[in-house]
């Protein structure tokens, strides 16, 4: 979000910076602190005093970020080929992948293959199947931490249009519903799972299910970060679980344990949690060599129909269900020898495997990530668009050689009597890129916007992406800090600013012509040096995680969100989920680097960080060495979704709260549905947009819907599916039919949740 906030400051005026340098006692002490050679000026570690003649310090303009096309990204699994530019398997990964159009043809059976569940009736896909994500409606509601349905009387009820927004003062989730609870008793001799009687409901999930389309740009996945970007084999916890491993065995030798760490990984880690849920797929005991040893018994897919179109599984369909192989067989084609090739036998938890069952969460985590890595949509409407649309960084001049494109999606929505222009998407496009105008001012003025884009950056509409944490940046200023060795998982910011006129954004009184900055604490206070009006105020500041925000969904103490930890949400502060705390966590973080904003003040800074003040290493004020003991913000943040095909995504938000988009924009424009004090994040306030500026940001949404995934086509075909949603009268399944699509799509298109229109 740093554009974004920092742009509040930025001011366009002639000035001039004067550094006025206390002598401070403490300074010997700071220096110590500081270590590693970075700001070990004896001077940096002074309290300074900044000021800024003229207009003073203030909001200005600032330079727009702009969306772009996802064609434009990399795919972090599949990046082009240096000479022939076509996508090719990410080096590292050949490590484990013998055949990659293998490991896509297993990964996306394993992924939709409903015996995977300890019922027979789970499989990933039954919470991930329509766009991506769940849309089910009955049995869908979670009673949240009250543990009281407060939104229907009971549970396995329907979800009515009318539940929608969920009242505020019900904590219920629409979460997404899994199996019946249950224990493991083992696996038979003929492959069948035996379980003691489930018992229940089907058991719902505490959040929404987002999609797994474009999941592959995420840089940790899940709503709180869990799923770690480094994939140890095993789990979803990466290097933090430093006794998971898998085995290897060389040219047919003895399997040894090994340690494996594989980078930009995080869908690997996500896949491996939910099978072994005892709520989502798994009878309690579960372990993954017992799946293996299911798995490996199996004929694929034997419980659903394939389509012989299929853009993967075609080839391999079987008349009338299932794949004419076995998972052994996939297995082999898809993963090198030594990971599964020997016949001697693993002992795990006192019981005996075959390798190939021993390394089936290695197996079961890379061939999903990589079928998932196929799951791109980068063909929407705008996408085409935007890829045509020319920016002069010199002139800031867009270019937009085809607008027609957008009437794409003018002509779609016109067919299912929905009247928008293409200059309703033109103007959504222009309100979500452009900042808000100086002085943060609503309503929003001409020529400027509400700055969706400060949050939702990139062409992969989320900050929380690969390219913007591990890559370059997003942002121009990104590369600068990347160059420097700053650590772009983390962002220190000013918080909780003034809502007081001429607020609400800026938190420095107009006329304020002087800051102090003490670079051991990071604490700026406005004082004033030729205006006594002014009264005194320090600014909060906060470290957080880049792409991990609370908009004010639910109220702080509903979910920790990433203020959890690796073993739930109380585990915090031991296993901190996120990467400031878990640093902090450390004897002595100083050796991370933050990235900061900064205060505008006209004149001063460097080309890199114009009008503003930085500090003596040249970079934004408040960048620096992570402190033990500053203010971490990440306590109830939430990953920031990406937004294609959000029309179909609904409903929305971890709680599931809103049905619709313009719900969604209701709750921008209102400012979030919860004041949240000390987390919220400064940008969410009242926006006091026209009706006709929200409908224009949703149509720009819905020209966000690749329509290969509204039709289902290549690549988002997939096998037929039976998805349980609620139970009838006797307690039987009520059991909903997804039939098997080919390559060439769906006769019918998808809809949205509960089949309402956007507005
Ligand atoms: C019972 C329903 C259910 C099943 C079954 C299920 N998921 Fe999910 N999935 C969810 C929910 C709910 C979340 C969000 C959980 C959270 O963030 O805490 C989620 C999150 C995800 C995400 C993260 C997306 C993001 O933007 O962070 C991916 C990827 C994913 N699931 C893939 C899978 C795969 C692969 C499987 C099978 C191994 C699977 N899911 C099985 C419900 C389910
Ligand atoms: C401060 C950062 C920030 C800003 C600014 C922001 N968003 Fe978001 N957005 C988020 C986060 C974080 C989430 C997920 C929040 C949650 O569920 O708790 C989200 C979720 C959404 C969703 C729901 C996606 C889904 O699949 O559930 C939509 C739609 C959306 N934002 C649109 C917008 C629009 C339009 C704007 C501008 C008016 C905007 N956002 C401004 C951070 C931001």
């Amino acid at each position: 979000m740093k554009s974004f906030a920092r742009g509040f400051y930025d001011v366009i005026c002639i000035g001039k910076i004067v550094l006025n340098q206390l002598s401070f006692s403490k300074t010997v002490i700071v220096v110590a602190l500081m270590g590693l050679g970075f700001l070990t000026d004896v001077s940096q570690a002074q309290v300074q005093t900044f000021t800024c003649p003229g207009e003073g310090f203030g909001p200005g303009a600032e330079p727009a970020i702009h969306m772009e096309s996802l064609k434009t990204v990399p795919n972090p699994i599949f990046p082009p080929d240096e000479t022939t530019g076509l996508p090719t398997l990410r080096a590292d990964l050949s490590e484990y992948i013998a055949d990659p159009k293998a490991a896509i043809r297993l990964g996306k059976a394993l992924f939709w293959d409903m015996q995977m569940g300890s019922d027979n009736k789970t499989a990933c896909a039954t919470c991930h199947f329509h766009a991506g994500a769940d849309v089910r409606t009955i049995n869908q509601l979670n009673p949240g931490p009250n543990e009281t349905f407060d939104v229907l009387p009971k549970p396995n009820a329907e979800l009515p249009p009318s539940s929608f927004p969920i009242n505020k003062n019900y904590d219920d989730i629409i979460g997404s519903q899994g199996v019946r609870k249950s224990n493991f008793l083992g696996i038979d001799e003929f492959g069948a799972e035996l379980t003691t009687t489930p018992t229940g409901f089907r058991q719902v999930t505490r959040r929404n299910a987002p999609t797994v389309i474009n999941a592959v740009f995420n840089h940790r996945n899940f709503w709180d970060g869990r799923a770690q970007p480094d994939f140890n084999g095993v789990n979803p916890f990466g290097s933090r679980d430093t006794s998971a491993h898998v085995w290897v065995a060389h040219t047919g030798g003895t399997p040894v344990k090994v340690v494996i760490n594989i980078q930009n990984a995080s869908l690997a880690s996500q896949a491996v949690g939910p099978l072994l849920s005892h709520a989502e797929m798994s009878a309690a005991g579960r372990t993954f060599p017992d799946v293996g040893k299911k798995a490996l018994f199996l004929k694929p897919l034997r419980l659903q129909q394939v389509s012989p179109a299929d853009s993967v599984l075609g080839a391999v369909a079987d008349t009338p269900t299932g794949l004419k192989t076995t998972y052994a067989s996939m297995i082999q084609d898809a993963f090198r020898p030594e990971w599964w090739n020997t016949w001697e036998k693993i002992t795990v938890d006192g019981k005996s495997y075959s390798m190939m069952e021993a390394n089936f969460s290695l197996f079961w985590g890379l061939s999903i990530m990589l079928y998932e890595a196929t799951l791109v949509s980068n063909d929407s409407p705008m996408d085409q668009y935007l890829a045509t649309r020319t920016f002069d960084p010199l002139t800031g001049a867009l270019t937009g050689n085809d607008p027609t494109l957008l009437d794409q999606t003018v002509r779609r929505l016109a067919e299912e009597g929905i009247s928008i222009t293409r200059a309703d998407i033109m103007e959504g496009l222009a309100l979500f890129e452009l900042p808000v105008a100086p002085p943060p001012s609503f309503p929003i003025q001409s020529g400027s916007g509400v700055g969706c884009i400060g949050c939702h950056l990139g062409a992969e509409t989320t900050s929380a992406s690969v390219g913007n944490l591990s890559g370059m940046g997003n942002e121009t200023e990104g590369r600068a800090f990347k160059g420097a060795r700053f650590d772009l998982r983390m962002e220190r910011m000013f918080m909780n600013m003034s809502w007081a006129p001429p607020g609400p954004l800026s938190s420095v009184p107009l006329g304020a012509d002087a800051i102090t900055f003490d670079p051991n604490t990071y604490a700026v206070n406005v004082t004033s040096k030729s205006k006594v009006t002014v009264p005194p105020i320090d600014l909060p500041v906060a470290t957080y995680d880049t792409g991990w925000y609370d908009i004010g969904v639910r109220p702080t103490i509903d979910d920790t969100g990433l203020g959890g930890g690796l073993d739930g949400p109380d585990s915090g502060d031991t296993k901190p989920l996120s990467w400031t705390k878990f640093f902090q966590s450390l004897p002595d973080p100083t050796f991370i680097k933050i990235p900061g904003n900064s205060l505008g003040c006209c004149g001063t800074g460097t080309t890199v960080f114009p009008d503003q003040i930085v500090n003596k290493s040249g970079f934004p004020l408040l960048s620096g060495p992570l402190h033990k003991t500053e203010n971490a913000n990440v306590t109830s943040a939430f990953k920031t979704s990406g937004l294609r095909n959000v029309e179909l995504n609904g409903p929305y938000f971890h709680n599931g709260g809103k049905s619709t988009l313009t719900q969604v924009l209701d709750f921008y424009n209102a400012g979030g549905d919860f004041p949240n004090a000390t987390t919220k994040a400064p940008a969410i306030v009242f926006l006091n947009l026209f009706g006709a500026q929200k409908s224009s940001l949703v149509a720009f949404m819905l020209s966000l819907t690749d329509e290969r995934v509204r039709w289902q086509r290549a690549p988002f075909d997939h096998p037929q599916l039976s998805v349980p949603n609620g139970d009838n009268p006797d307690g039987t399944d009520n059991l909903m039919d997804i039939p098997a699509v080919g390559a060439g799509g769906s006769a019918t298109p998808l809809k949205c949740f509960l089949e309402i229109t956007p507005f």
